[in-house]
């Protein structure tokens, strides 16, 4: 049995994309987790659409840096990190509209992924796609997501579907 993945040319790729095991991954590869799944519906559809397109990009930019396609890995990061910006800002006006109790707490939590993406993202940019950069990208981020959307999106999601509209502020 391996104990980590080897590395070729700079990539972690043994022969094709996923097929690398970094530690901790499980014996199903590097994907587990980056897709998104059913038990991640907070029942919003405005919020679960984007939460597919955030898996979508997540998935493309883990799947890249398995294949050891480097050259695509800066549009990627970009990519993503629009996104969940993009996101992060649709719930926190949501939360206005509502003036939901939690709101500060949720934005400090998407202020600190924001945060820690960028190291993450700096770190990659300094060392170039390092084993260390792999493991965070490929299990970080998807354990950010998952535990994020089950915890601090479903509450919110739960009361956006219990405030009638007319209890919402008006926004212009
Ligand atoms: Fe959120
Ligand atoms: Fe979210």
């Amino acid at each position: 049995m391996r104990t980590g993945p080897s590395r070729h040319r700079g990539t972690f790729a043994e022969s094709e994309p996923g097929g690398c095991s970094p530690p901790g991954a499980g014996k199903q590869g590097p994907a587990v987790g980056t897709e998104w799944d059913p038990s991640l519906a907070v029942g919003h559809a405005e919020i679960d659409g984007q939460h597919q397109e955030i898996f979508r990009r997540y998935a493309a930019l883990v799947k890249a840096m398995a294949a050891g396609a480097n050259e695509d890995l800066a549009v990627l990061f970009e990519f993503l990190g629009e996104y969940a910006l993009e996101h992060f800002a649709a719930e926190e006006r949501m939360m206005a509209e509502v003036r939901y109790p939690g709101a500060t707490v949720h934005a400090a939590a998407h202020a600190r992924f924001v945060r820690e993406y960028g190291e993450l993202r700096a770190l990659w940019l300094a060392n170039g796609p390092t084993h260390g950069v792999y493991v965070k990208t490929s299990t970080w981020i998807a354990d950010w997501l998952r535990a994020h959307i089950s915890g601090v999106d479903l509450a919110l999601a739960r009361f956006l579907r219990s405030v009638p509209p007319r209890a919402r502020a008006s926004t212009g």
